[in-house]
């Protein structure tokens, strides 16, 4: 297949690389030179330590990079059959892009966005023909994460569906069919990780190194709240927070943190400024975690049953399949379970009361349960 990939920033880079790797040639455009002269020193020293570390043989390597190219005219897109577009998030640029690019390739070529938080409808709309357009969501970084959302709008045909399916699963990706809905599956699903650590620490009930300890050590996740805010960013992390907020008619479920807000402000966005919740500077110490076990498996226990809620809820509202859902935070964030295999071990009955008890005592619409948890709970069941 010929693929074209508009935008050679973090993310189309890595979309070439997946691509190429699995055997298509890519042509990726960009409009700013320093952007292509960028990626493309950044793939071959990727490939250098490919190769250094024998991942590749050096034939396999320049073979690979030989079938990436960088243009800098989007009209030498005209022979793709996919493209994918990862350019900045803004709405209107992407459907002035669309509507250009649906001049320029045949009438059977896909136009796929990247996007993470625009709605797949509104790019669409731009098109004369947005029954090929649909949303394939790589997650950062492309070539290591295995998840791929495939987002139809209500407006993508079957067929345009089922081929970006395809296409993307011979890539070696792990592809969740998900409704064109705020946040998709993982950043809707995974808020609460983030938004009820922060509470349960604004509320001060445990410091950061505690709450961390808690998911890590009773969980199994790899990295805790706190540890993976810095790693992705305040600034990054709250907007994504404040934009399904937005979307969702400001829910109280996904209500940003204002300590989160003040972080970021504050410029202590985490591993890449060298200080966040924790400091990264060579010698820093962290803060040692409380040793207080029952306080610990009590923040575990509220998060989970806060995840678990938001995932039976995704279910309910049919964002996507149970089994999709579940694909998605293991393979999309590297949760150790899939949150409804997890709520399927422990019991429906569980995450409700402890929520129901959590609705009690705060009186918030926050806390509400998914009326497809309480319909488990009630009848025992299971959703696997
Ligand atoms: N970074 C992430 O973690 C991540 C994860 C998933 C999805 N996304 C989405 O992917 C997209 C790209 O994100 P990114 O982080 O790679 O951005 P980036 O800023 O690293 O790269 C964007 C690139 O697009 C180019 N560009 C801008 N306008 C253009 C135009 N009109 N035509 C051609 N090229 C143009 C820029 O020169 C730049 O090189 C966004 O929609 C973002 O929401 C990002």
């Amino acid at each position: 297949m010929n693929i074209g990939i508009i935008g050679a920033g973090s993310m189309g880079s890595g979309i070439a690389q997946v691509a190429a790797t699995a055997g298509e040639e890519v042509m990726v455009f960009d409009t700013n030179a320093t952007a292509i002269e960028k990626a493309g020193a950044s793939l071959n020293k990727v490939f250098t330590r490919l190769v250094e570390k024998q991942k590749y043989t050096q034939q396999e390597a320049d073979d690979i990079l030989g079938r990436i190219s960088f243009v800098d005219s989007m009209e030498l897109l005209e022979n793709s059959d996919l493209v994918i577009e990862a350019i900045i998030e803004n709405l209107e640029i992407k459907q002035t892009v669309f509507s250009k690019l649906e001049t320029i390739v045949s009438d059977k070529c896909i136009l796929a966005s990247n996007t993470s938080s625009l709605s797949i409808a509104s790019i669409s709309s731009a098109c004369k023909h947005p029954e090929r357009v649909i949303g394939i969501h790589f997650f950062n970084p492309a070539p290591l994460m295995k998840l791929v959302e495939i987002i139809p709008s209500i407006t993508t045909s079957h067929s345009v569906t089922q081929l970006s399916k395809q296409t993307i699963d011979s890539w070696k990706k792990v592809t969740a069919l998900v409704k064109d809905t705020p946040g998709f599956i993982v950043n809707r699903v995974a808020r609460p990780f983030y938004g009820e650590a922060l509470r349960i620490y604004e509320e001060g009930i445990a410091d950061f190194a505690t709450i961390d300890a808690a998911m890590k050590e009773i969980g199994g996740f790899r990295m805790g709240p706190f540890e993976l805010m810095d790693y992705i960013g305040n600034d990054v992390n709250y907007t994504v927070t404040e934009t399904v907020f937005t979307s969702f008619y400001f829910d109280p479920r996904y209500k940003p943190s204002f300590t989160q807000k003040r972080f970021s402000e504050a410029g202590l966005l985490g591993r890449k400024t060298g200080k966040g919740f924790y400091e990264y500077s060579e010698n820093a110490s962290r803060p040692k975690p409380s040793e207080d076990e029952e306080l610990k498996r009590h923040i575990f226990d509220r998060i989970l049953a806060m995840l678990i809620n938001e995932a039976a809820d995704a279910v309910f509202w049919q964002v996507a399949s149970a089994e999709d859902i579940d694909l998605a935070m293991r393979f999309g964030t590297n949760y150790p379970k899939g949150l409804l295999a997890w709520c399927d071990e422990i019991g429906a009955n569980k995450p409700l009361s402890l929520l129901e008890n959590l609705y009690q005592t705060y009186g918030e619409d926050r806390y509400r349960p998914s009326s497809l948890l309480r319909k488990m709970a009630k009848e025992n069941a299971s959703f696997f």
